[in-house]
């Protein structure tokens, strides 16, 4: 398809997250040869405002090299920006014949990439549907969360957009599925002999999978507060790594035997109990990384008597064969210590212990940010003399082995997956309901009872008790997460 015209359409391009993160992507993916030959890029937005105003706005992000230049020229030229509402026919219309008329020959292609308010999501599906489907090629629609707010919300976004695009055309991105070390998984599992026999409840004691990030909600707290850290990363980026861990063997690479999978791991998992979660929030610190940082209820966006969390900590157990008894925590939190998105599997004691209670446990580490990685911690004699026992780590740091162009961004990968066509890092309709399944009880709790969040301060490691829910669930420390 590659050698046919091709239109990638982004609704919203006058929002944040096209300016910070989109428009950069396409570039990179212009400026790197990945793209079709022939693709023409249009911005759609309410605001009125030229293409130098959106050149402009993404500026700033977007990263242009010694020599980039004239290739970030011809990028721009093969842009466009259109105005129009979000609800009304006539102006998808309009963009329908401006798309049209750079579509030469018998086939050009459309991608439609909806970074728009969840409040407008229906009227720019249906009007897409109605007046902009390609009639010479293929339709595509890149959808992000939310994708809903609870079970219900999403059945009735599902199925409106059942009625609008066959599920084969509708992409809907987690980012974290783009993530280098996250589409690692399945290679570790199921390309090692040394980890797949292992990887049960007889060897693994728990396994943690953690996000944590340094910053609040800072001019995000108008949507934040109506999502909450558990629906904003829990649910869909923490949890897709949880099924991606514990799934069993696809039968192959196909990505539906692979969603297959993870749709079947999850049907293993209950409703969470609200005795299985911990919530914090976090309030403000004077002198925080050197300066005052204010807490979520000082943020101006944000009620003032708000409970939404911006940590928690949910235990998960899986009732199958292969985990049953192995608690999988799910961590996350904003306004942390550090920048960090990690799982930890960790092994069991050693039985029959004869070194005296010095063994600590094994402990495979995949690092998905900041500094791909992929280490496994184990006891090894101290050298020297002395017969002792040391802790020490077999270490695949990604900076030290590979060069840094070899990791490429998540979105860059993903948004090249829809022009090739490929579904398997994009969640299916099922994952999603399932993962509403497991989620939505404990929300509704969270919220009908309004359970006070822990407080905890501005950058640090999250409310206190959260360590004590870790080791109940049978993780131990050793060094600091
Ligand atoms: C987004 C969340 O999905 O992921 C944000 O909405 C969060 O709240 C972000 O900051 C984290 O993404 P990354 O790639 O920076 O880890």
């Amino acid at each position: 398809d590659f050698q046919y015209p091709h239109t990638f359409v982004l609704l919203g391009a006058s929002g944040d997250l096209a300016k910070k993160k989109i428009y950069p992507t396409i570039w990179y993916l212009y400026r790197d040869n990945l793209l079709p030959k022939n693709t023409k890029f249009i911005g759609y937005a309410r605001t009125k405002q030229t293409l130098e105003d959106v050149k402009e706005k993404s500026k700033k992000y977007i990263k242009v090299r010694p020599g980039d230049e004239s290739k970030l020229k011809e990028f721009w030229e093969a842009n466009d920006y259109v105005s129009g509402s979000y609800d009304k026919r006539v102006d998808y219309e309009f963009l329908n014949q401006h798309i049209s008329k750079s579509e030469k020959g018998p086939v050009a292609n459309r991608i439609f990439y909806l970074a728009v308010p969840p409040t407008v999501f229906e009227d720019v599906t249906v009007n897409i549907r109605n007046a902009c489907v390609s009639i010479k090629g293929y339709t595509r629609v890149i959808i992000e969360k939310p994708f809903g707010r609870d079970d219900e919300s999403s059945e009735k976004l599902s199925s409106h957009l059942a009625g609008l695009f066959k599920e084969e055309q509708i992409y809907r991105i987690d980012h974290y599925l783009g993530k280098e070390m996250v589409q690692n998984l399945m290679t570790i599992r199921f390309a090692n002999q040394i980890f797949s026999p292992s990887w049960n409840r007889e060897n693994i004691a728990s396994i943690l999978i953690s996000f944590k990030e340094p910053f609040g909600t800072e001019g995000r707290g108008g949507y934040f507060d109506s999502f909450g850290i558990v629906r904003d990363v829990m649910q869909n980026h923490l949890l897709q790594i949880l099924s991606l861990v514990a799934m069993e063997k696809p039968v192959t690479l196909n990505p539906n035997d692979i969603r297959d999978e993870k749709v079947k791991v999850l049907r293993h998992i209950k409703p969470i109990d609200l005795k299985n979660l911990l919530v914090g929030q976090y309030v403000g610190n004077p002198n925080g990384q050197g300066e005052e940082k204010l807490g979520y209820l000082d943020d101006p966006t944000v009620p003032k008597d708000s409970v939404t969390p911006t940590y928690a900590v949910a235990v998960i157990y899986i009732d199958n064969s292969r985990w049953q008894g192995v608690p999988f925590i799910l961590r996350c939190g904003k306004a942390l210590n550090e920048r960090k998105a990690e799982v930890r599997v960790q092994y069991k004691d050693v039985p029959g212990d004869i070194f005296e209670g010095h063994t600590k446990r094994n402990e495979l580490v995949i690092r998905v940010q900041p500094g791909e990685a992929l280490y496994l911690k184990l006891m090894s004699k101290s050298p020297g003399m002395k017969f002792d026992l040391m802790e020490t780590e077999l270490d695949l740091t990604y900076s030290m082995r590979y060069r840094e162009a070899d990791v490429p961004d998540a979105y860059e990968r993903l948004i090249l997956d829809v022009f090739t066509g490929t579904q398997m890092h994009f969640v299916r309709n099922d994952e999603l309901k399932e993962a509403w399944r497991i989620f939505t009880p404990v929300l509704k709790k969270l919220e009908t009872e309004r359970i006070k969040p822990l407080p905890y301060m501005y950058g640090s490691r999250g409310p206190r008790e959260a360590d004590a829910k870790l080791a109940e669930s049978d993780f131990k420390y050793s060094g600091s997460y």
